[in-house]
């Protein structure tokens, strides 16, 4: 995809397709009146035959529309102009794409970003319709994997601004809104991988290739550094195993010397049977996203890099498998973490935690501003939130509203979850400190409160993204969330 931003009429651009709005019922927007004047009405006349009402997410392709110099016009409905909102934009923008989806119009000029969006500016519209178009565009292709064939529709976008003194505006947010794309893109086609391609391995390798093209400094520890520094909770989820477990460690340091880095630590467990404690077959394909918060450690990176964002930033990433045999972790097996606490297995479904806490541990040593691990945690969150927000928990209540604030910002939203004291009870072992799993009742808050007794010397959050990583169903495939979050939290840090 190439885009670039302009400013002119939609009447004189020189394009295979030229896209403009349509308000229910019928209201032209700005840019359509445009057309509508140079057309002698010929737009108003064709809606008035009832072909486009102006339905949020309905298209109507047109072509040679007299007066004008492109090929063709697409409208685009946007619903009711006292409502459209970002969630209607968002759905107007990804309905454009997808109305060209397998047609000749692959020069297109968007008239879209110049719409009214309530509470949001020129420069978040225009960030929002990149990240949206790279998004809807996006197909997964690997040599090992299904063939994609060549594909058809928009492939050059210019994004029109209303007047020329917003082009300089317009190309910091384009240039923003690329970065984020390449890193959702990133997230989203490591989270696609299958299991036998996606190994720990391969995540470590995707990593030091990462940190080549942008000169980062990266380390990987093996099992045996990992055993040296008595990381007994990560390595008793690697025994089931025949792939070795890897702990990744990058370092971006464009920030001032001297100040602390924020650490962002990823679940990274290539595919996740269970263990012992066995998941039933059902879907059980899914779980080879079980790597998407690294996945997206690993994206936000790269958006970071993109941008040269002036930050120092830390990310550590626990990657294994989770799969029974004869010498994997048994319920009822105690075992050290790093941080000395003993943990009694009880359940070796839940291995997230397992491999977290050992990995916020040694991100001690890097004396963190903030610790944020992003995981695909519990199936529990799933039931509490379902797919629009990813969980949101934290020992720092303004660490917790920046995050909140970034994912309302960039519309790939979090919502607080509580983590009061009472519901640490449900993690009293009678054979070690701690036990891994808490009961059904409030799963995803002592999973958060597991990993809260790991973060006792920095602030800390902690993103539950089992909901959000990816979608089910026909369409399945990672979704790069949360990416845009965390890319915009690490924006507002570095402006601090
Ligand atoms: N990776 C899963 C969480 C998960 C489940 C994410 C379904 C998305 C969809 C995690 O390792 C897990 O198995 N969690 C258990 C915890 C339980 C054993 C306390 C769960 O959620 O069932
Ligand atoms: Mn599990
Ligand atoms: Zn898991």
């Amino acid at each position: 995809m190439e885009f670039s931003i302009k400013n002119g009429n939609p009447e004189k651009q020189r394009n295979a397709c030229v896209i403009v709005g349509v308000f229910e019922s019928r209201k032209l927007s700005a840019a359509a009146s445009a057309l509508d004047r140079a057309s002698d009405g010929y737009l108003s006349s064709i809606l008035r035959r009832g072909d486009l009402e102006g339905k949020l997410g309905s298209t109507l392709l047109l072509h040679n529309v007299p007066g004008t110099l492109s090929d063709r016009v697409l409208l685009v409905g946007l619903g009711k102009e006292r409502d459209f909102r970002e969630r209607e934009y968002r759905q107007a923008v990804q309905a454009s794409i997808k109305a060209l989806d397998g047609r000749g119009a692959n020069d297109v000029a968007s008239f879209l970003a110049e719409l009214p969006v309530k509470k949001r500016d020129l420069a978040w519209r225009i960030e929002q319709l990149v990240e949206l178009t790279v998004s809807s565009v996006y197909r997964f292709s690997h040599p090992q994997c299904k063939k994609v064939e060549e594909r058809r529709g928009v492939y050059k976008l210019v994004i029109n601004v209303p007047q020329r003194n917003d082009l300089k505006l317009g190309d910091a947010a384009l240039k923003r809104g690329l970065a984020v794309a390449e890193g959702v893109r990133l997230a989203r086609d490591l989270g696609n991988l299958p299991g036998n391609i996606c190994t720990p391995t391969y995540l470590a390798e995707q990593a030091v290739e990462l940190a080549k093209s942008y000169g980062i400094k990266v380390e990987i520890l093996e099992r045996a550094d990992m055993e040296k520094l008595g990381m007994g909770s990560l390595l008793s989820v690697a025994r089931g195993s025949r792939q070795p477990p890897k702990l990744i460690v990058l370092q971006y340091n464009k920030g001032k010397s001297g100040q602390k880095p924020v650490a962002l630590i990823g679940k990274g467990i290539t595919f996740d049977a269970g263990g012992i404690s066995i998941k039933p077959a059902a879907e059980m394909d899914e779980m080879k996203y079980d790597m998407c918060g690294a996945a997206s450690a690993l994206g936000t990176l790269k958006a970071v890099a993109e941008m040269d964002l002036a930050i120092n930033l830390v990310v550590v990433i626990a990657a294994s498998e989770n799969l029974p045999d004869g010498d994997a972790s048994k319920p009822g097996d105690i075992v050290t973490s790093m941080s000395g606490q003993t943990i009694e297995v009880l359940n070796t479904d839940a291995e997230g935690r397992l491999v977290l806490c050992d990995a916020m541990t040694y991100a001690e040593r890097f004396e963190p501003a903030a610790v944020v691990d992003i995981a695909t945690l519990t199936g529990a969150c799933v039931i509490a939130l379902g797919h629009h927000a990813t969980g949101l928990f934290g020992n720092s209540d303004s660490l917790v509203k920046e995050l909140a604030s970034a994912g309302e910002e960039s519309f790939d939203r979090a919502w607080p979850m509580p983590l009061w004291d009472d519901y640490q009870e449900q993690l009293k072992s009678n054979f070690a400190d701690i036990a891994n799993i808490g009961g059904r009742a409030a799963g995803s808050v002592t999973a958060a409160c597991f990993l809260s007794r790991f973060a006792k010397k920095f602030d800390w959050a902690h993103l539950d993204i089992a909901g959000t990583a990816w979608v089910s169903g026909k369409e399945k495939g990672a979704t790069g969330r949360p990416v845009p979050l965390l890319t915009q939290f690490l924006i507002q840090r570095s402006e601090k």
